[in-house]
C-alpha cells in the first residue's frame, strides 16, 4: 500500500473510486519524488566534487543538466495528471455530489460570504499548485466544486500522509505546539486564517469543544464546501469569506489565531499584514501560531533548496522562493510581539510521529501577545 491512510469518504467526496487506479497514481507520485531527490543528490555530489559552488551557481549548473530539465518537466506533467484524475472521479459522481452538497448546506447559518470582497491580486492571478482554476474558481452562487477538487486532490498529492481527513496540520499545532508548550491554554475563540475547506480547522472543535471556531478564506466555493463538509462530519465551525490581511473582526476578538501552510503561498507584504492582523485580533495572553513546511521555509540541504526554489516554476508556487524564517521573526516584532514572546518550534507531523518518526517536518512560528 502506497497511501499511509485511506481517505475517509464523507458524503462530499466522490464515492465509488477505483482503488487500484488510486494506488497506481499514488505509486507514481511517490516514486517520482524519491527518484527526483536521488537524482539531485547524485548530481549535486558530482558538481560539488568538482568545485565548491555557491547556491546560485549550483542552481544554474543543475538547471543546465538535460536529465534534470526532463524530470522538472515531468514534475509539472504529473501534477496536471493528478488534477485531471481527481476531476474525472468528481465528474463520475457529479449528480450525487450535488445532492449531498444541497443536503448538508441546507438551513446552515454558519457561513458568511462577501461577494464584494476585494481579492488580493497575488491570489487572483495564479493557479497555485497548478490546480485548474486556482483556489478562487467559482461558477455561480451555488458553486462548491473547487472545494471537492481541493479536498480529494490534496489527499492524492499527499499520498495519505496528512491523514484520512487531511487534518495533520491542525492536530500538529494542537498536540505538538499548544498542548506541549502551553498545556494550560484553553482558547475559547479560535480563528484559522486561509482555512480552505477546513481540513486543519476541524481538529480545534474536537480539542477545545467549548470554543467557537472560525475559518476564513478568500474563496467562496471553498467555503461553501467547507461548511457542508463540516456539517457532513458533524462539526460546528463558522466560516467567513474574509481577507486574512485585513479582516472585519473587532480588536481582541480571539484567544488563538492560527494558519496552516498559508505562509509559503503569499508574498512578504501579505505575510506582514497577516502578522499585524493576528496581533490586532488577539486578546492579551492570546497566542498566534503560523505553521508551514520546514522544507519550504528552511530547506535543510542543497537538494531540498533546489526543489523548493524550482517549485516556483514547475508547481506554480510563485512565493515559495521568498519564504524565509528570519523574515517571520522580524514580521512578528514589527507587528508588536515582544522578542521574549516569540518562539519557533520544529515539529514532526502528527501522523508521521505515530509512525515513529521524530524527524522535523513542520515549523511553527508562535507569538504570545503580552
Ligand atoms: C494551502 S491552502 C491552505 C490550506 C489549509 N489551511 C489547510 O491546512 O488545509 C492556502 C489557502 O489560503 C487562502 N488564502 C490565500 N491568501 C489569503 C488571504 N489573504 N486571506 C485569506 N485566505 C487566503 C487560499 O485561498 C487557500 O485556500
Amino acid at each position: 500500500m502506497v497511501f499511509l491512510h485511506s481517505q475517509f469518504l464523507h458524503p462530499l467526496l466522490p464515492q465509488g473510486q477505483d482503488s487500484q487506479a488510486n494506488q497506481k497514481l499514488g505509486k507514481e507520485i511517490s516514486q517520482s519524488g524519491q527518484g527526483y531527490f536521488s537524482l539531485l543528490k547524485q548530481e549535486i555530489e558530482a558538481l560539488t566534487e568538482q568545485s565548491s559552488s555557491k547556491n546560485h551557481q549550483l542552481r544554474k549548473q543543475l538547471d543546465a543538466i538535460p536529465r534534470i530539465q526532463e524530470v522538472n518537466q515531468q514534475r509539472s506533467q504529473l501534477q496536471d495528471k493528478m488534477w485531471s484524475y481527481t476531476q474525472a472521479s468528481i465528474d463520475n459522481d457529479r449528480d450525487r455530489l450535488i445532492q449531498a452538497y444541497q443536503k448538508h448546506i441546507k438551513g446552515l447559518s454558519q457561513l458568511e460570504l462577501n461577494p464584494n470582497l476585494l481579492i488580493p491580486k497575488h491570489q487572483s492571478k495564479v493557479d497555485i499548485h497548478r490546480m485548474p482554476g486556482g483556489y478562487l474558481e467559482e461558477q455561480g452562487d451555488d458553486d462548491f466544486w473547487t472545494g471537492v477538487l481541493y479536498d480529494h486532490g490534496v489527499f492524492l498529492y499527499g499520498i495519505g500522509w496528512l491523514g484520512s481527513l487531511n487534518d495533520e496540520l491542525g492536530h500538529t499545532i494542537i498536540e505538538q505546539v499548544l498542548k506541549s508548550h502551553y498545556p494550560e491554554f484553553n482558547p475559547q475563540q479560535i480563528l484559522d486564517m486561509g482555512c480552505s475547506v477546513g481540513h486543519s480547522t476541524l481538529p480545534y472543535t474536537q480539542a477545545y469543544p467549548d470554543a467557537q471556531v472560525w475559518g476564513i478564506d478568500l474563496g467562496a466555493s471553498l467555503l461553501r464546501y467547507a461548511t457542508a463538509r463540516a456539517n457532513g462530519l458533524g462539526k460546528k465551525v463558522y466560516f467567513a469569506q474574509q481577507n486574512a490581511e485585513q479582516t472585519d473582526f473587532p480588536d481582541h476578538s480571539f484567544d488563538l489565531v492560527v494558519s496552516h501552510i498559508l505562509m509559503h503561498e503569499v508574498p512578504n507584504v501579505a505575510k506582514q499584514r497577516v502578522f499585524k492582523e493576528s496581533y490586532r485580533l488577539l486578546k492579551t495572553g492570546g497566542i498566534m501560531v503560523h505553521l508551514d513546511s520546514l522544507l519550504f521555509l528552511s530547506p535543510p540541504n542543497p537538494a531540498a533548496r533546489y526543489f523548493r526554489d524550482t517549485e516556483v516554476y514547475y508547481n506554480s508556487e510563485p512565493f515559495v522562493g521568498c519564504a524565509n524564517l528570519d523574515d517571520l521573526n522580524n514580521l512578528a516584532l514589527e507587528a508588536g510581539f515582544a522578542p521574549q514572546n516569540c518562539h519557533l518550534y520544529q515539529v514532526s507531523g502528527y501522523y508521521s510521529q505515530q509512525q515513529g518518526s521524530t524527524q522535523p517536518k513542520w515549523l511553527a512560528f508562535c507569538g504570545v501577545k503580552g
